[in-house]
């Protein structure tokens, strides 16, 4: 066996739930852990990396298609590293290309043996990417955790198209892992304990998923996610995929659901064993004046708010609610729902700014008490308690 680049133990566990203490090159993760999404090398909504430390970040993700075609990985390489460019010194996941390629490059692709060749959707130049290309933009970036280069088929293709599917994802899979042992031996190589996580396909077919979860298991990488889903099945098919293929992946590794989601579809994921998530929902709704709250989800542009000076929510300690410190010790009441509410209608970059700091403050503070309540032993009354308060909000 490779010897070990990262360190994962797990600190507390009820049921198929947990929760662990992970050691990378770049810093410790608590798991439950939402990473927050920064797809070109940059939190959407005007947020710095500054303002991640202010609200609790653990990860930053960002995206291997993105930053090929721009500014390109061999120039990040030479700015000394995504870590360096973005002045981020804590773990940083890129996402393998492989959606991407399938989400926003649709015309003109063709998926081969070999990779799959597509045209950039920023000038349209033909580009191609297997395996190999990705793990080599991917070492250029100098990420701490690689993903491996997938087809991420439809949620509801057909048998016959997904077997293939996933059985070229396996192929592809062997091809990341030979090239990344390859890269991370090299002299020159920027991150050389550089960690590859796996990643299941399957759709929705349990059986499917299934092999193919015990099939790339065996390849002893150090992580292994859930891909293919939040794609437009419903959350029961979630649920239930999740159900068949969490007990399939090793317990003492760390379990990632690509892309997901809601507060309710985390706390259902990490009951089914899973402690890694990513999700665009806290950053987009709050470019959109939607902001979490733990009476439900606020929108700022209602008319209710003009004159609303309380913060968006008392007790929050992001940039946004908490204030400014006074000399006495104390803090300023933060800023009022009526002054973001007024710079949303300017269209004043602030307005968004605070409202996405909110809302990531929010996520990373859902996943402190996930942790909290596994490592105390109280998951069970913890989640009943938090999905019936999201449930009434949303009825
Ligand atoms: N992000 C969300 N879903 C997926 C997936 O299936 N594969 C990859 N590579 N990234 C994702
Ligand atoms: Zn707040």
């Amino acid at each position: 066996m490779a010897a070990a680049k990262m360190k994962y133990e797990i600190k507390g566990q009820c049921g198929r739930a947990k929760s662990a203490h992970v050691e990378t090159v770049h810093g410790v993760i608590e798991t439950p852990v939402f990473m927050n999404v920064g797809t070109v090398a940059a939190i959407k909504g005007g947020v710095s990396t500054d303002d991640l430390r202010l609200v609790h970040t653990q990860v930053e993700l960002s995206n291997t298609y993105h930053l090929h075609v721009r500014t390109g990985d061999k120039v990040i390489r030479e700015l000394g590293g995504l870590h360096r460019m973005m002045n981020w010194d804590k773990p940083i996941l890129t996402d393998s290309g492989g959606f991407q390629v399938y989400s926003l490059a649709k015309t003109g692709r063709k998926i081969r043996e070999e990779g799959v060749e597509f045209r950039s959707h920023i000038d349209g130049r033909r580009i191609f990417m297997g395996p190999e290309e990705s793990m080599q933009i991917q070492s250029n970036l100098g990420s701490t955790i690689a993903m491996a280069f997938d087809e991420c088929p439809p949620a509801l293709a057909e048998r016959d198209y997904i077997l293939p599917s996933v059985e070229r994802t396996t192929r592809w899979l062997l091809r990341c892992q030979a090239e990344m042992d390859r890269l991370n031996s090299l002299e020159d190589t920027l991150n050389p304990k550089q960690i590859l996580f796996g990643i299941n396909q399957g759709g929705v077919l349990e059986d499917i998923r299934i092999d193919h979860a015990k099939r790339i298991t065996e390849l002893d990488l150090e992580g292994y996610a859930v891909g293919g889903l939040a794609v437009g099945e419903s959350h029961e098919d979630m649920y239930r995929i999740l159900d068949a293929v969490v007990p399939h992946l090793p317990r003492h590794k760390p379990t990632y659901l690509m892309g997901v989601g809601t507060p309710e579809n985390m706390i259902q994921a990490v009951d089914r064993g899973i402690d890694f998530f990513d999700c665009v929902f806290p950053s987009r709704n709050g470019r959109h004046g939607h902001v979490y709250h733990a009476a439900g989800k606020l929108n700022l542009w209602n008319l209710a708010y003009e004159k609303d000076m309380r913060p968006i929510e008392e007790g929050c300690d992001c940039p946004a609610c908490k204030g400014i410190r006074k000399e006495d010790g104390t803090y300023t009441g933060g800023y009022s729902r009526a002054y973001i509410r007024h710079l949303l209608k300017a269209k004043e970059m602030l307005g968004m700014r605070l409202c996405v700091l909110h809302n990531l403050s929010y996520y990373n503070r859902l996943m402190v008490e996930m942790r909290n309540a596994i490592r105390e032993n109280c998951w069970e009354s913890w989640k009943t308690e938090a999905l019936y308060k999201l449930k009434i909000q949303n009825s």
